[in-house]
This record gives structure tokens, sequence and C-alpha cells, in this order.
């Protein structure tokens, strides 16, 4: 485990947030991994923080609601084997599976968190919520509304994107490469 500044590292995590990186909670002995392609790195309140963006529906929102940290992880190659995790882990949901395990993917003990890392998927980042926030619908741009939220597509279709975000502030209070 090589300990890294994460500000020099955030153009790697920027860019390949673009393609899928992942979001891992842990709800008593499951863990659970959602892909995420939305999310910031910044500073507020002198806090280094990573935003993420998920949306009401999600088993992701159901467990970090109750356990307020995370883990993000992503890939330093994306190797085929953590390509097709963020693969599967962005279009099934864990409420019934398990979806690390089906990955085969190794999990490591998170230090400052219960949420795990990912060896095959090595730079991790591990945050506290350390605050929230509902997406104000009537402030979003009409434009983003309509493509993004589409409320004529009914729930149970597979394209269907209804729920709003919550945004979570995850203070990283470690970050570090898994070798
Ligand atoms: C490339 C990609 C990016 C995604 N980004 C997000 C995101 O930022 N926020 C979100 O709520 N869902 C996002 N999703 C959808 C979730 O990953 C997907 O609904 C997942 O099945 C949720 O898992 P869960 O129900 O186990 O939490 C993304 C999916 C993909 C494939």
């Amino acid at each position: 485990m090589k300990e890294i500044d994460v500000i020099e590292y955030i153009p790697q995590i920027i860019t390949e947030m673009k393609q899928g990186i992942l979001l891992t909670t842990k709800d008593g002995d499951k863990a659970n991994a959602m892909t995420i392609g939305w999310g910031q790195i910044g500073i507020e309140w002198r806090k280094l923080v990573f935003t993420a963006y998920v949306r009401h529906g999600r088993y992701t929102h159901e467990i970090l609601e109750k356990t307020k940290e995370f883990t993000i992880s992503i890939p330093i190659e994306r190797s085929p084997e953590a390509a097709k995790a963020i693969a599967y882990c962005g279009s099934r949901t864990g409420r019934d599976i398990e979806k690390l395990k089906d990955c085969n993917l190794t999990l490591v003990d998170g230090v400052e968190v219960k949420s795990p890392a990912i060896k095959e998927i090595p730079l991790t980042l591990e945050c506290k919520v350390i605050y929230q926030q509902e997406q104000d619908h009537d402030r979003i741009p009409a434009v983003f509304r309509e493509m993004f939220y589409p409320q004529a597509i009914p729930s149970d279709e597979p394209r269907a994107n209804r729920d709003f975000h919550t945004v979570y502030y995850g203070e990283i209070v470690n970050a570090y490469i898994l070798e």
C-alpha cells in the first residue's frame, strides 16, 4: 500500500471517471460497489473532499444513508478484468446479489473506513460523509432535467432514471495505491 497525495492524481482520477470508477459501501458483512461517472474532487471547509452523486433509487443510496462512508476505486490501467467489473457494477443492483464476489475481486480492508479497497482497481480514496445535499430539481436547467431525469419512462424499464440525486460530500481521510 503506497500512500499518495491525491492532488497529484486528480487528472488521472477525472480521466478514469469519464469511463466509470467504483464507489463501494459496506453494510454489516456485505460490501457493494456501484459504478459512478459523476463526481468532483475539491476543497471545502479546508478539507479535501470527493463529491459523489447518487440517485435515490440505488441500493448504494440506502447503505450510504446508514453508514455515511465509502471508498472510491480507480483503475491505474484499465485491465479487461477491471473494465468487466466496472460494467457489471454499473448495470446490476446489489440488493439481491454480491456483485464484488461475482466479479472475483480481491477486497482489502479499509484503514479509516469499513468499506473495502479493491486490489484489482488499486487507486483508493477512503471517504467519510461530512455533508449531503438534495438536488433542487426546480433549479436544474430544463434541458438537463429532460435529458437526465425523464419522468415519462416507467420505473421498471431499463432506461428509467427518474430519480434525482443526493450529493454526498466525502472527506478524503486516506488515499493510497494497493500494490
Ligand atoms: C459508466 C456509468 C456511470 C454511472 N454513474 C452513476 C452516477 O454517477 N450516479 C448514479 O447514481 N448512478 C450511476 N450509474 C448507475 C449505477 O452504477 C447503477 O444503477 C448500479 O446498478 C447501482 O447499483 P446499486 O443498486 O447496487 O447501488 C452509472 C452507471 C455506469 C455504467
